[in-house]
C-alpha cells in the first residue's frame, strides 16, 4: 500500500518540503506519497485527529501550527525542549511528535564542519524566536557550555536563559565585536537577511581563523553574511542545508528508510529557490 505523509500549514504553498521528499521517494523507489496541505488553525485538531482516515503515516507542520501540533501529539526531549513539533508520527495508534530542527541545525553543521564541536565550546546566536529555541537546544545538547545569545527584545534572551540554564549568557547587539572574539561558531537565527526583510549588518572581521558560520536564512541561499564567511574562508552552512538535514528523520519515521542528502537534491532546491531570489 502506497504510504502517504504531507506538510501542513498554512499557507504552505512556498513550502519545499515536498519537492524535497519527492526526490528521495524517487531516488529509493518507495511507494510514497508526499503532499501538502492547507488547513487554518480552526481545521487543524481535526485534520490531526482524522489522520490515519485521510491515509497519511504522519506529517510535517509548519507555521502557524508547530505549538498546537506539540499540545495534540505525545512530544519527546527535543520537542518539549523546543515547545514546540514539527514531525509527527503514528505509532500504533499514537500520534507521537518530535521537532526535527534540532538535529536539522546539528547535522548542516557536522556535514559542513565535521568536528566543529571538539574545537570549541562558545557560541554567538543571534536571535531567541522559535529558530533560536531549536538552535540553542541543539548546542546544549553538543556540549556547548558558552552560548552568547544576542537578540533585539533582551528581555527574550533572558527567558531562555531561565528556561534552558546557565550555559545562555544574554547579551546586546553593542557586545558584539567582542562577542565573536572568543566565538568559534556564529549562527543567525533572526530574519535578517531574509528577503523582504531589513540587512543584518554585522562585521565579522573579528571572528577567529578556524571559526563556523550558520544561517538559518536561504532566500537567499548565500546571504551577505555568508558571503563574508566565505570570503574569509570560514566553513558555513546555510538555511537550505538545515532544512534539508531536518528532513531526514521525517522521511525515516514514516517511509522506513533513513536517507542521505545530497549535493544533486541540494542543487535541485537551489535552483528553486534562486528562481525565488
Ligand atoms: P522564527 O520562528 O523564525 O525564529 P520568530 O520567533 O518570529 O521567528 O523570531 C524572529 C527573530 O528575529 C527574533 O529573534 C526577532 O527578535 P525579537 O525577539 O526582538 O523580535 C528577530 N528579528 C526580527 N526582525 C528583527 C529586526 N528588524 N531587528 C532585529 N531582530 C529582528
Amino acid at each position: 500500500m502506497t504510504q502517504r505523509a504531507c506538510i501542513v500549514g498554512y499557507p504552505v504553498k512556498h513550502s519545499r518540503s515536498p519537492k524535497l521528499h519527492g526526490y528521495w521517494l524517487k531516488r529509493l523507489g518507495i511507494d510514497g506519497e508526499y503532499r501538502a496541505e492547507e488547513i487554518t488553525a480552526a481545521g487543524f485538531p481535526g485534520f490531526l485527529q482524522n489522520l490515519a482516515a485521510r491515509g497519511y503515516v504522519g506529517c510535517n507542520i509548519t507555521q502557524p501550527h508547530k505549538e498546537a501540533a506539540f499540545a495534540l501529539s505525545e512530544p519527546d526531549a527535543r520537542a518539549k525542549g523546543v515547545g514546540a513539533a514539527n514531525t509527527l508520527w503514528l505509532d500504533n495508534g499514537r500520534l507521537r511528535s518530535t521537532n526535527t530542527d534540532v538535529e536539522g541545525f546539528i547535522g548542516s553543521l557536522d556535514a559542513a564542519a565535521p568536528g566543529w564541536d571538539k574545537r570549541t565550546s562558545s557560541a554567538v546566536v543571534l536571535g531567541a524566536g522559535g529558530a533560536g529555541r531549536a538552535i540553542v537546544y541543539g548546542l546544549i545538547e553538543r556540549g556547548i557550555t558558552t552560548i552568547h545569545l544576542v537578540n533585539r527584545t533582551f528581555e527574550k534572551a533572558h527567558q531562555f536563559r531561565t528556561q534552558y540554564g546557565s550555559s545562555i549568557q544574554p547579551a546586546r547587539w553593542e557586545d558584539l565585536p567582542g562577542l565573536l572574539q572568543g566565538a568559534g561558531l556564529l549562527v543567525n537565527a533572526t530574519s535578517l537577511g531574509m528577503k523582504g526583510q531589513p540587512p543584518l549588518d554585522l562585521d565579522i572581521s573579528g571572528l577567529a581563523d578556524g571559526a563556523v558560520v550558520s544561517d538559518i536564512v536561504y532566500v537567499p541561499l548565500e546571504t551577505p553574511l555568508l558571503t563574508a564567511a566565505i570570503k574569509r574562508g570560514l566553513k558555513t552552512a546555510n538555511g537550505l542545508d538545515m532544512l534539508l538535514h531536518q528532513a531526514v528523520r521525517g522521511f525515516e519515521l514514516w517511509f522506513g528508510v533513513r536517507p542521505e542528502v545530497t549535493r544533486e537534491q541540494f542543487e535541485m532546491l537551489a535552483a528553486d529557490i534562486r528562481a525565488a531570489e
